[in-house]
């Protein structure tokens, strides 16, 4: 429906001709007391739909054709339309054709439930919309970050004193790390002169390294040829002897080694690389350690985790997704650095049209010189905020139990004569459907189980019972079920295998 523009004051001509505003324009304002009731509509649509979500589908599962017709296609419309109408149509929008990572039974890739308080902090961050690119122009927030950064390096056990600052997900804060290796680690000055006539530089990684490293090499202009692709053990972690040999084959080639960048967690099976011997190997040989703890690195807060994990803590840097286990909406990660200043030499420059630098006594931190991002959004606040709703002693359970859920889920596998249960590690859990008449001789019809499993996967993802993905363990698809998710319970990790078992079968009823 088209509507009429809010009426606008009229505007004076001034001498020049120009008609020039006299009043704040109306066209995207909206008073107070109809921005507190708005408000306070769309809060009880959140809270009811929050409610009802258990309840509800995963997922409509409905394909992107369908979902365009319900958004309608048509162009930019000429004229405004009232904030309610379009609040009200929105809300529908995205309750009916969204698929619910914050319901119990969401387990795929790894995005966790997000924490109500982090909404609510969007909706307060946004509401002061401070620029977090320098002090001045985010006096508190700026601080609330520099204090997030803080409380995740305890967390984890990272050094005091260490630096850091929040992106926009893995992919970045593990980009970030790999930029602050390059200049720490390559020949000459990279920043200005960049990479021409330089040796090949190379960076290390287990075979099972998420694709980011891809993009940071290549963004980095050194290539994807740089990395060293490490095959790992049957526990899914690269070998330290093997990096050895690799590193000393390549300084043999003419090759210049700068990085080596282990998983805390890896995206498929949740295998943690040995970090206590990689950090041993960077130490030796001058080379920068990175942890992509993107999913992992949070685990690392319990008191039992294991000492590799815990290893985090001698690397020079590390990147961690409070969007991931840490339960932040999206987006929120955080690249930590053991040398403070390692970010400044790696980002910064001091343009002339920016007055950041404050009072020599008492000098602000302006993050727009610590990372790659100019203007920045609040998106500590969730964080913050999240951290102290839990607290550590909050975190560290919370991270427990979904351990604990993905072994009694993996347990649960195995008791099932037609489920193969494969890997469990931190809280992902991998198996299969094996028709039991196939269990025997499941290698003889690998093939068929790959393709059996992936229609499996994909007729499970589209009907809204649960929400699995999946992993390649040692040559076998398989499914995947990775818990990071408050609102998950025994009841609901218990019903999947029934379920996975049920689709299977009527999918291989009809091959
Ligand atoms: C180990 C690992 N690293 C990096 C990433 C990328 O993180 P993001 O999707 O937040 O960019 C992921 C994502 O799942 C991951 O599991």
């Amino acid at each position: 429906m088209q509507v009429e523009r809010p009426m606008r004051a009229p505007a004076s001509p001034t001498a020049s001709g120009d008609a020039l505003r006299q009043a704040p324009d109306p066209t995207l304002d909206i008073g107070p007391e109809e921005f507190r009731r708005l408000g306070h509509e769309l809060v009880d649509r959140i809270a009811t739909m929050l409610a009802a979500m258990p309840g509800g589908r995963v997922t409509p599962g409905e394909p992107p054709r369908a979902v365009r017709a319900a958004l309608g296609g048509n162009g930019l419309p000429a004229g405004g339309t009232p904030a309610a109408e379009l609040l009200d149509e929105a809300t529908e929008l995205l309750f009916a054709h969204s698929l619910h990572n914050g319901h119990p039974r969401f387990w795929g890739y790894i995005t966790s439930s997000a924490a109500p308080i982090g909404m609510l902090a969007d909706m307060l961050a946004a509401s002061v919309n401070p620029n977090l690119g320098a002090s001045i122009l985010s006096p508190v927030a700026t601080e609330m970050e520099l204090q997030v950064v803080r409380w995740i390096a305890e967390l984890i056990g990272f050094p005091a004193g260490s630096g850091g600052l929040l992106v926009s997900g893995g992919n970045m804060a593990n980009i970030v790390g790999l930029l602050a290796a390059r200049r720490a680690k390559a020949p000459g000055d990279v920043r200005t002169g960049g990479l021409r006539g330089g040796p090949q530089l190379t960076v290390y990684a287990s075979a099972e390294a998420h694709t980011w490293i891809q993009k940071a090499t290549d963004l980095m202009g050194i290539g994807t040829n740089a990395i060293r692709w490490l095959p790992v053990d049957a526990d899914g972690r690269l070998r330290a002897a093997d990096l050895e040999a690799a590193i000393a084959a390549d300084r043999a080639a003419g090759a210049h080694p700068f990085a080596v960048a282990g998983t805390a967690g890896t995206v498929g099976t949740g295998a943690v690389d040995p970090l206590r011997d990689l950090a041993a190997v960077c130490r030796a040989e001058g080379l920068w350690f990175h942890v992509d703890g993107a999913y992992g690195a949070p685990a690392a807060a319990l008191p039992e985790a294991h000492p590799d994990l815990k290893a985090l803590s001698e690397a020079d840097s590390v990147a961690l997704d409070p969007h991931k286990w840490l339960y932040a909406p999206l987006e929120a990660a955080c690249v930590l650095v053991r040398d403070p200043d390692a970010l400044s030499r790696t980002f910064s420059f001091d343009p002339v049209y920016y007055h950041f630098a404050g009072d020599p006594d008492d000098p602000p931190v302006n993050f727009h010189a610590l990372g790659p991002q100019n203007s920045r959004g609040f998106r500590a606040l969730k964080v913050w905020l999240g951290l102290r709703q839990a607290g550590r002693d909050g975190v560290v359970c919370l991270i427990r139990d979904d351990i604990a859920l993905a072994r009694a889920l993996h347990r649960a596998v195995e008791a099932r004569p037609d489920l193969e249960a494969l890997t469990c590690r931190l809280s992902i859990s991998t198996f299969r459907y094996v028709p039991p008449e196939m269990r025997a001789s499941a290698a003889a019809h690998g093939e068929y189980l790959d393709r059996l499993n992936r229609a499996v996967l994909e007729r499970l993802q589209l009907g809204g019972e649960v929400f699995v993905s999946n992993a390649v363990v040692d040559g076998r698809y398989a499914l995947r079920a990775c818990i990071v998710n408050f609102r998950t319970t025994q009841a609901d990790v218990e019903a999947l295998p029934a379920i996975v078992a049920r689709v299977g079968a009527a999918v291989h009823a009809e091959r």
